[in-house]
């Protein structure tokens, strides 16, 4: 039990951990502007529809209710997006953050879980990345998440304020019961959009780019369940409650898969055939950026459970369009 405010709880992953949340039975108040999150999709608690920049909202909050841990997943976060519109990411990102240190410090609340990215650490010079590798971000959105890390160190330091910043890798997959599903619009993420061109007549893909240094040129990413980095979150906030000592996890299932084995699983799963195009490479992508998440797994005892791709896909593919 406990009690906590989940910024973004409206969002593909936040709007899991509020389901995450009401397993467990805590006190759980929502903050999103819906800017791009959907308000059915907060299942438990009580919803606040507000911004993280605005103080007076977040005064209200702390003042009323007694938040023992924020969760932290309001942000922009597509990494295409922050190369044309890093004004964005800079603002959504670093600058609410500050806003929500800045009244979180204020009321005394001291324990954040925060959601970073595999993006801070830029072009891999590593085939498994852990969290000691050089953050060299590469796009705007990896640059802010970077910067976030450590604007919040230096509030541990000034202010005692005790976060866990996860560094995800790449989320997909839905709930298990399809009660939940990502919805982002526009779609920019390879799974829904490969789903779309297999299921709808009218849809078609494009491969962005098949001359990576990879073994079928594709770009290598590394598949995350949604479930397995909601339970992530989870134990992370519970050994924040319980020791108070600040922490980084990659968040990842050490496996890397190419955009053609996504399409493939996709094939597979569906029984149909992704309609696509070859495209140049889109701006500010790595070749190949894949987890070691041993620390996770060693410090909070995580174990995956959800994450093979084909049942990301199923999982994906039922969310989105019902087939169960
Ligand atoms: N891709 C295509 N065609 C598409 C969409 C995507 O070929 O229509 C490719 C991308 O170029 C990339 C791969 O599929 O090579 C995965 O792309 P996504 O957009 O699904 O995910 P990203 O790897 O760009 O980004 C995700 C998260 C970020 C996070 C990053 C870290 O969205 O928040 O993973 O690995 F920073």
């Amino acid at each position: 039990m406990g009690s906590y405010l989940v910024t973004g709880g409206a969002g593909y992953i936040g709007s899991h951990m509020v389901w995450l949340l009401s397993q467990y039975g805590g006190k759980v108040i929502t903050l999103d502007n819906l800017s791009t999150g959907h308000r059915d999709a907060v299942s438990y608690g009580k919803f606040i529809e507000g911004d993280v920049g605005d103080q007076a909202v977040l005064d209200k909050i702390f003042a009323q209710e007694k938040i023992d841990l924020v969760f932290h997943f309001a942000s922009s976060t597509s990494v295409g997006e922050s190369v044309t519109a890093p004004d964005l990411y800079y603002r959504n990102n670093f600058c609410e953050t500050l806003n929500l240190l800045e009244a979180m410090a204020r009321h005394n609340v001291k324990r954040l879980v925060f959601s970073s990215t595999a993006a801070v650490y830029g072009v891999p010079h590593s085939n498994l990345i852990d969290e000691g590798h050089d953050k060299l971000p590469i796009n705007p959105y990896g640059k802010t998440k970077h910067f976030t890390e450590e604007l919040i160190k230096d509030f541990d330091v000034a202010y005692g304020v005790k976060c866990i910043a996860l560094r995800y890798f790449n989320a997909a997959g839905a709930h298990p019961d399809g009660i939940l599903a990502e919805r982002h619009d526009p779609e920019t993420h390879l799974i829904p959009i490969a789903l779309r061109a297999a299921l709808e007549s009218s849809s078609k893909m494009t491969i962005n780019g098949v001359d990576y240094n990879t073994h079928d040129g594709t770009c290598i990413r590394d598949y995350i369940h949604v479930m397995d980095l909601v339970g992530a979150h989870w134990l992370a906030s519970q050994k924040l409650l319980s020791d108070s000592v600040s922490r980084v996890y990659n968040v990842g299932s050490g496996t890397g898969y190419s955009v053609r084995q996504v399409l493939a699983s996709i094939e597979k799963v569906t029984g149909k055939k992704v309609k696509y195009e070859v495209g140049p490479r889109r701006v500010g992508d790595p070749a190949f950026l894949v987890a070691c998440s041993r620390k996770l797994v060693d410090d909070l005892g995580w174990k995956p459970m959800y994450s093979d791709l084909d049942n990301i896909v199923k999982d994906a593919y039922n969310s989105l369009y019902s087939v169960e």
